[in-house]
């Protein structure tokens, strides 16, 4: 089984910081908020969010809650970042530490009330996914949650190119090992569904979320620049794989821009919260 470090993307990469902060300010509020899913949080004492880049995630809700909420992420400059923030924002009860997810956590049985996940696709490739959801089933509480949110697709739009860029770069993540579809999806939020039930997971609530970034919304400036940022990180990736020469990229790149800057570009991005509650034995 292949360990370590295996982002598509680099994590130290300041760009990365960038999009990620500014990906996160559109995805939260397109899902309602961060804790969307938990409808009693009462009972949260200890919360911990993996792979939590910057940090967006863990500062809204040690903000809004009075719990200890952690962080770990592979990034030494994510997590030093997100603790700055953390200090400049007076979060006394966030904290962040650089740990590598695809190992055992480094973390005792029953640590948690809550553990989150968002947007790991690309970080877990896909015979790791049940080792990984096992490690976190045992740092969980009985009665603890368990709240993960997945992307089902990179995009649907008006534009026939856009389509194809995101439809490329879904072909190349599987190639390279990522999620379980190799076609129009990632195929994640399925496999989680199964997880929880094999587990016997309670009170489960799926929550599908559309993020509007067409033209003239809130959230089109933000998905620009995400798809720009993600565009160039991704150009080696699908060269080194022979799906596109840098020619045929660059066209395709430079028009998926262009179609987004169209007053008529609309566009939906479509993502899946699964939440539920590990069993008391
Ligand atoms: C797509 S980002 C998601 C960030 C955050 N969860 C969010 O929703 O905005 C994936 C994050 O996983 C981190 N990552 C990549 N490989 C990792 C690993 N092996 N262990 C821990 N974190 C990792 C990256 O540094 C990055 O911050």
């Amino acid at each position: 089984m292949e360990k370590g470090n295996c982002y598509i993307f680099d994590p130290e990469s300041p760009t990365e910081l960038g999009r990620l902060i500014d990906q996160d300010r559109v995805v939260t509020q397109a899902m309602g908020g961060p804790l969307v899913g938990i409808d009693d949080s009462t009972s949260l004492h200890n919360i911990l969010d993996l792979g939590c880049g910057p940090g967006s995630w863990v500062l809204d809700v040690a903000f809004a809650l009075a719990a200890e909420v952690e962080g770990v992420d592979i990034s030494r400059s994510m997590v030093d970042y997100a603790n700055a923030r953390a200090r400049t924002q007076k979060l006394l009860n966030a904290s962040f530490g650089v740990m590598d997810i695809t190992q055992p956590l480094d973390f005792p049985d029953a640590s948690f009330d809550l553990v989150n996940a968002r947007f790991l696709a690309g970080v877990l490739k896909r015979e790791i996914w049940a080792t990984f959801l096992d490690e976190c089933d045992r740092i969980l509480r009985p009665g603890g949650f368990l709240r993960l949110t997945e992307a089902v697709d990179f995009g649907a739009t008006t534009s026939e190119v856009a389509n194809q860029l995101g439809a490329l770069t879904l072909h190349a993540l599987y190639q390279l090992g990522y999620g379980f579809s190799p076609d129009h999806a990632l195929g994640i939020p399925p496999m989680l569904l199964s997880f929880f039930r094999q587990q016997q997971y309670r009170q489960m609530a799926v929550s599908a979320h559309a993020l509007d970034y067409s033209s003239s919304t809130e959230a089109w400036a933000d998905m620009y620049h995400n798809v720009e940022v993600a565009g160039v990180q991704m150009k080696p990736t699908l060269m080194q794989l022979g799906l596109i020469n840098e020619e045929l990229f660059e066209l395709l790149y430079q028009q998926t821009l262009s179609a987004m800057r169209s007053q008529s570009f609309c566009g939906l991005w479509h993502l899946t919260t699964i939440v539920g509650q590990k069993p008391v034995r």
